[in-house]
């Protein structure tokens, strides 16, 4: 099979997790007798500095004759610390998410079991957690108009504004997901508070009798906040909207032992991408300690959810397992006593785990 994807590392620590990420492409291409074609392309901070833009059309054209994405993360503290400034890094990742109609991004949390003492929850909460956060990606406070400042400065406004369509189609792409778990959904909102949240419950008891193997419960996202720590293992499914999901899957990353284990896939209208949930991590940019597993179980999904190849996805995981095992982990996931590995280190070692 022909495979044609974009590559898009981004900023800090993004071009040395993609790098690892690639290079295990390649090698699962390699076995498999794929042939992998490849075009590399700024965006985030990178892309600012060289074309005033954080997602330069010309990224966004290579996106969309692409079948898919493979991201690494963006941001930059000169940003970050600038509250002022006009064009920002994220704009970036939220343009592309918008352009390429990304609306519903897939977050699965799942154990590694030689990590769970690396968990701040006990072992006994976190061994069965196994479940997926499906989050909105391109409505709610990220988009909503108006958005900006007063003429003044004194005074901001942001806007959360959803419609039946957008609710609609994460709803079923939700549904969709339990049906092929363990059948159960929880439907996060702030129904009690919010005309969005209402929308978003009407619109899930409408939906729900349609799927009768499906158990709907639906759930407040403060309540929510507090379950994922208190009983990780009762979810199965996660839906919810922008923001909330944006929080609940930090919270629940670090359920995992670390945030540098969660991929992600956003997927939607036109070319899906595949990232790491966490940020750029610019103080570990460049020193070649930064954690590659959450792109490379990216990539995983990629073959799986991009391409439906199944066995490659599956064989990418089997080498993450296997070097976790091996204790051949970076600095965030080490076992004490154990001597942390490098990036390159690692992602050398999943390369030779999948040649041999
Ligand atoms: C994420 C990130 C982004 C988001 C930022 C970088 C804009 O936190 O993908 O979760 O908030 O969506
Ligand atoms: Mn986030």
């Amino acid at each position: 099979m022909k495979l044609s994807i974009a590559v898009l590392p981004g900023d800090g620590i993004g071009p040395e997790i993609v790098e690892q990420a690639l290079n295990v492409t390649k090698a699962v291409c390699l076995k498999f007798g794929h042939e992998l074609v490849y075009e590399t392309a700024l965006t985030g901070a990178c892309a600012i500095d060289a074309y005033g833009d954080p997602y330069p059309e010309s990224t966004h054209e290579l996106c969309m004759r692409s079948e898919a994405v493979l991201f690494g993360a963006i941001g930059s503290p000169k940003y970050d610390n600038d509250p002022t400034a006009k064009v920002r890094p994220e704009q970036g990742l939220l343009a592309m998410r918008k352009k390429l109609g990304l609306y519903a991004n897939v977050r699965p949390v799942t154990v590694f079991p030689s990590l769970i003492e690396r968990s701040p929850l006990r072992s006994d909460l976190v061994k069965d957690a196994d479940f997926v956060c499906i989050r909105e990606l391109t409505g709610g406070l990220y988009f909503g108009k108006p958005q900006g400042r007063s003429e003044d400065g004194n005074s901001a406004v942001d806007t959360c504004s959803y419609n039946r369509e957008e609710i609609e189609r994460i709803l079923k792409l939700a549904y969709e997901y339990a049906g092929k778990r363990r059948k159960k959904l929880t439907v996060v909102d702030k129904a009690n508070v919010l005309e969005t949240s209402r929308l978003w419950r009407q619109i899930a008891q409408e939906m729900a009798p349609n799927y009768p193997d499906i158990v709907t419960e639906y759930m407040f996202v403060d309540n929510a906040a507090m379950r994922l720590i208190q009983w990780p293992a009762s979810f199965d499914v996660l839906v919810t909207e922008n923001m909330f999901g944006d929080i609940l899957t930090d919270e629940a990353s670090v359920i995992t032992g670390s945030l540098g284990l969660l991929p992600s896939a956003s997927v939607g209208l036109h070319t899906s991408v595949f990232e790491p949930i966490h940020g750029s991590y610019p103080q570990a940019a460049g020193k070649n300690i930064a954690n590659p597993l959450a792109t490379v179980l990216s990539a995983a999904m990629m073959f799986e959810y991009a391409f439906g190849l199944m066995e490659e996805g599956a064989l990418i995981r089997k080498a993450v397992a296997a070097s976790m095992d091996a204790g051949v982990v970076t600095e965030d996931i080490v076992l004490e006593g154990q001597k942390p590995r490098t990036t390159t280190e690692v992602g050398d070692w999943l390369v030779n785990y999948i040649n041999g």
